[in-house]
Formats: C-alpha cells, structure tokens, sequence
C-alpha cells in the first residue's frame, strides 16, 4: 500500500499526458491521510495551488477548512482531498473533457488505494464527471447518491459559497448529514462541537 502510493505519486508528479503540464508550476497530487475515510473531489487547482503545488490553499479552500473544523476533521486524519484535474487550467477555467478524461484515472486510482467509505462532491465539475454529465448539483446537492460503487455526497463548491452567501445555510444541513453519515459508519463517538 505504501509503495503502491509512492509510486503512483511519482507518476502523477511526472505526468505530461495533456497540455496543462507547459503552463503548471506545481502538478497537485493531493493532500490528507493515505487512509482517510472521507475523500473530498474538487475541480482542479487554482493559481494559489499551482503556486504552492497544494489542494485547496486559496479563498475557496479557506472556507472549505472552516466548515471542516466545524464538522470535527481534519485533513491530517479524517479527510483526503483531490481533485478531478491535477494541473491547473490557465485562468482558472473549467477543465475540457479531453483534460478530465486523461487525468481522471489518477484520481479513479487514488480512490481505490485510499479506500474511502465517504465521497464528498465539491460541485458541478466533479459531479459530473464521477457520476455522469446528466448529473445536476443544484438539483441534487444534499442528498446521498452511489458513484463507482461508494456513497456520495454532492455538495456546493466553496466557490459558489463564495459567490453566493445564501448558498451557505443549505450547504450547511448538506454537512450535517455527512457528519451523521461518518458516525454511523466510521466512529460514533466522532466529536463536533456544531454537529
Ligand atoms: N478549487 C478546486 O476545485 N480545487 C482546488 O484544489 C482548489 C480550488
Ligand atoms: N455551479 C457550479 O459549478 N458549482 C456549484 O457548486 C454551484 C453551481
């Protein structure tokens, strides 16, 4: 296991399957516990990521940490957090077909080695693409769905949240649910202190 995702991190730390690697600083492999039993799906880094070569380092990732640590997790213990692309797309666009088709398969075995009992959908990107493009966040934000045979749960991208504010109650019950779910199938004794 351990040898299994330090070869794959060299491989996706070296990848120039697609064009994003001429224009990237930093490919994002990903960050948290190798064993985590919540795996966070995002779009694709921003330029504060490729910066840094971290996920979700910027505005929208600052938010995402807040409403963690209302949950009670941490991405050193309970959360792994990737993304759908690992480059980030200049100007920050929305990753192409073509770009996701080619880097999803790191993301695919990444799920597979770490093995999480939860997804946590960040947005209409990565909605999509683990479920299918028919798929609809605002229609079905909040409500557990089964992609590539594990629960998941799609959740507004912080960066709506951000766009939008009213957007946060409702995001808010989304995370309640998951902190419910993780009780339940994790650890019952999980503690948050809004949850
Ligand atoms: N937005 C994303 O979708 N992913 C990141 O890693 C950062 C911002
Ligand atoms: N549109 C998106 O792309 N993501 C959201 O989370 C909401 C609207």
């Amino acid at each position: 296991m351990a040898f299994e995702i330090e070869s794959l991190k060299s491989e996706i730390l070296n990848c120039t399957k697609c064009d994003l690697s001429k224009t990237r600083n930093h490919v994002i492999f990903g960050e948290g516990n190798l064993k985590a039993p919540i795996m966070v799906i995002g779009e694709a880094p921003g330029h504060d990521e490729d910066m840094i070569g971290r996920p979700f380092v910027g505005k929208s990732g600052q938010l995402l940490d807040k409403i963690f640590a209302a949950c009670g997790f941490t991405r050193e213990e309970h959360i792994f957090i990737s993304n759908i692309v690992r480059c980030r797309p200049p100007g920050n666009r929305v990753p192409t077909k073509e770009e996701a088709a080619v880097c999803m398969p790191w993301l695919l075995q990444q799920i597979e080695l770490i093995d999480p009992k939860i997804l946590i959908l960040l947005g209409s990107t990565a909605l999509k693409y683990m479920a299918g493009q028919e798929h609809r966040i605002t229609r079905e934000r909040g409500n557990w769905i089964e992609v590539k045979n594990r629960l998941a749960m799609p959740v507004f991208h912080p960066s709506a949240l951000l766009r939008n504010p009213d957007l946060k109650r409702p995001t808010w019950e989304d995370y309640k649910k998951i902190v419910y779910k993780y009780r339940e199938l994790v650890d019952p004794n999980h503690y948050s202190a809004h949850v």
